[in-house]
């Protein structure tokens, strides 16, 4: 098992049926990278990081004039391609666009990071909010995860990080009070599922796939709700604190070098995974008895 952490094995190894072969560095470009979620915070970071690396980017945000700002620094800084599109991922004709980017042949890289947090509490939630924390949080990032596996099982090579959140395993846990968060809890514990499951379905094929999972993180994300987006070009920060963005995109990119599938920033060691599948088996094993 890897260990994990912020140093040189940041992530953690699901090790039941969760490690992706892929080749090479994936990490390292050829070809192009579409990036959710890329005018603020960890998405703006990764692109920026994915362009250093070789790849040619599309952004993807709602906030058009961010991504534009982006794009330029990014040709500027690194000669990438970078093209933009903006796109409300909880339209579905914005979506339809973003998933015929994404199908194209030169994509090799997706990161599914856009995500909106809709905190409040649950009977109080406005439905409309709490359909776009669904709409951007699972079904964007599974129909886009779709729109691309298929082409880069075809090429034999490619990488998807969906990104989703330590709250998938933490949500229910003390201390409180913690914004109430039931709902977006629930979707990075889908996403968490999800592309674990999916890692196992494609393990020893040629795909890299990885859940990243934060923790608290210094972007806008808290500036939000996110049924609009957080005003202003420059990006800012709330004040919370949390993990710088580098860090965090540091450790899915050491995390992808390795084939890890389970990446926890900040994680020392891949005891608490280790110790979270040894649980998942007794549980299976635990039902199993019970029918025979
Ligand atoms: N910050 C944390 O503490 C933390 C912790 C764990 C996990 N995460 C996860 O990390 C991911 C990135 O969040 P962040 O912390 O970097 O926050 P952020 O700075 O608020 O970034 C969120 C990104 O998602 C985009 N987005 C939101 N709604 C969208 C929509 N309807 N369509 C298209 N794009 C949309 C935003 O752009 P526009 O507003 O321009 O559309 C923005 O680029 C999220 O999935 C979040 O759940 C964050």
């Amino acid at each position: 098992m890897a260990a994990a952490g912020r140093g040189a094995a940041p992530g953690a190894r699901v090790g039941t049926g969760g490690e992706t072969e892929g080749g090479g560095s994936m990490g390292n470009g050829s070809g192009t990278a579409v990036v959710t979620g890329a005018s603020s915070g960890i998405g703006a970071e990764y692109a920026a990081r994915l362009a250093g690396r070789g790849w040619d980017v599309v952004l993807v945000a709602r906030r058009a004039d961010r991504l534009e700002d982006l794009a330029l620094r990014l040709r500027g800084e690194t000669g990438a391609a970078v093209e933009t599109l903006a796109a409300d991922l909880a339209v579905p004709g914005d979506l339809s666009r973003v998933v015929e980017r994404a199908a194209a042949r030169d994509v090799g890289f997706l990161l599914n990071n856009a995500g909106i947090n809709g905190y409040g509490p649950f009977a109080d939630l406005d439905p409309p909010l709490m359909a776009r924390v669904l709409d951007v949080n699972v079904v964007a990032l599974t129909t886009l995860t779709r729109a691309v596996v298929p082409g880069m099982l075809e090429r034999g090579r490619g990488a998807v990080v969906n990104v989703a959140s330590l709250l998938a395993f933490a949500g229910s846990l003390p201390p409180g009070p913690l914004p109430q968060r039931a709902v977006y809890a629930g979707t990075k514990g889908y996403v968490v599922a999800f592309t674990r499951t999916l890692a196992a379905e494609l393990a020893g094929g040629p795909l890299r796939v990885q859940v990243l999972c934060p923790g608290l993180t210094a972007t806008e994300f808290h500036l939000s709700t996110g049924a609009e987006p957080v005003p202003g070009r420059e990006p800012s920060v709330h004040r919370e604190g949390g993990m710088p963005v580098d860090e965090v995109v540091d450790a899915s990119l050491s995390a992808l070098d390795t084939g890890e599938v389970v990446c926890v920033p900040g994680l020392r060691d891949g005891g608490p995974i280790e110790g979270l599948v040894a649980a998942e088996l007794t549980l299976r094993t635990a039902a199993r008895l019970r029918r025979s």
